[in-house]
Parts: C-alpha cells; sequence; structure tokens
C-alpha cells in the first residue's frame, strides 16, 4: 500500500469524482480521474473507445493509464467503476484504496440518462441494478476502507479521518 496515492472506487454515480474533488482541494493533493486520463490519451470518448474497441479493449487502455498514474505521490485518483475488476493488485499495492459505498438509488438517479456511461445507457433499471449487485463484493474484496456515506463532504470527513492514522 502507498499512503501518498489514494485511490476512490466504486460503482458509478457513487460520488468518486466529487468526493475526488474535495479531497484533493483539501489535501493538497493533484487530482487526476483516470477515465479523463484515457479520453484525453486517446483523443476519443469513453463511448466511442468501448463502440469501437468494446469493453476489452477499454479495460486494456486502462490498466495501462493506471500503471502510469500510479507513479505519483500525492495525487487523489478517482477510477472508473470497473477499474478494479481487472487492476484490484495493482491498486491495492499502488494506492491506499477506498470504497466508496453507496446505495443504488442514489448512484442510478445520477447516471440513469447519461449517455456518457455506455454501460448504463439503455439498459433497464433492473439491468443496471444486476450490475451493482454483481459489483458489491468485488468492491469490498478490493479495497483497504469502505466509506459508507449519505453524501461526498461526510466522505470526505471519513476519509480523512482514517488517514490520520496513517
Ligand atoms: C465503467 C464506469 C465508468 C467508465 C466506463 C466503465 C464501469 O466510469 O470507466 O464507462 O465499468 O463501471 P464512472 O464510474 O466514472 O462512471
Amino acid at each position: 500500500m502507498n499512503k501518498n496515492i489514494i485511490t476512490l472506487i466504486g460503482f458509478m454515480g457513487c460520488g468518486k469524482s466529487y468526493a475526488g474533488r474535495i479531497l484533493a482541494r483539501e489535501l493538497g493533493y493533484n487530482l487526476v480521474d483516470s477515465d479523463a486520463e484515457i479520453e484525453r490519451r486517446q483523443n476519443k470518448t469513453i463511448p466511442q473507445i468501448m463502440s469501437e474497441t468494446g469493453e476489452q479493449g477499454f479495460r486494456k487502455i486502462e490498466t495501462e493509464v493506471l500503471k502510469d498514474l500510479l507513479q505519483h505521490d500525492f495525487t487523489v485518483l478517482s477510477v472508473g467503476g470497473g477499474a478494479v475488476l481487472n487492476n484490484g493488485k495493482l491498486l491495492n499495492d499502488g494506492s491506499m484504496v477506498f470504497f466508496l459505498d453507496t446505495d443504488f438509488e442514489k448512484c442510478y438517479d445520477r447516471i440513469k440518462n447519461d449517455a456518457n456511461r455506455p454501460l448504463v445507457y439503455g439498459k433497464s433499471k433492473d439491468e443496471v441494478l444486476a450490475l451493482y449487485n454483481g459489483r458489491m463484493d468485488i468492491y469490498k474484496n478490493n479495497c483497504h476502507f469502505v466509506v459508507k456515506s449519505e453524501d461526498s463532504a461526510e466522505s470526505v470527513k471519513k476519509i480523512k479521518e482514517i488517514l490520520k492514522n496513517y
């Protein structure tokens, strides 16, 4: 575990980006969003990459980008909701990983109409719920800390409390 890099994981819409922004500002760390970095490097949007290379192609690029991002200390790293699927060890060895455990309804409300989330857009609520349920154990088993809270401000507070002991 590298405590100089804080990685936020969790389902789409759980608040990783928002909490990451507040946390980075308060810690004086750089904020990096792995999806934004993927889009920047490929000069394509996530939906474009997914439709051109499939989810598998996207995951390969994601792993390469994560390896690079984990080289930089004093970073808050907000990663895509599926980043831990193939990179659990990488993230846990190279950073301190917090799982933002947010209720499904809250996540779903934030993501349901978002065309930039190809794994959700056009899917039924039940399909998204199945994805969510299938992911929960993966998140819990691939983090150092589970942060369950009502909103991002509370998540940040809890993360900072934990960091005090490290
Ligand atoms: C994904 C989540 C997305 C993005 C991609 C796949 C996932 O990121 O990486 O669409 O598999 O859960 P956000 O969690 O930021 O929406």
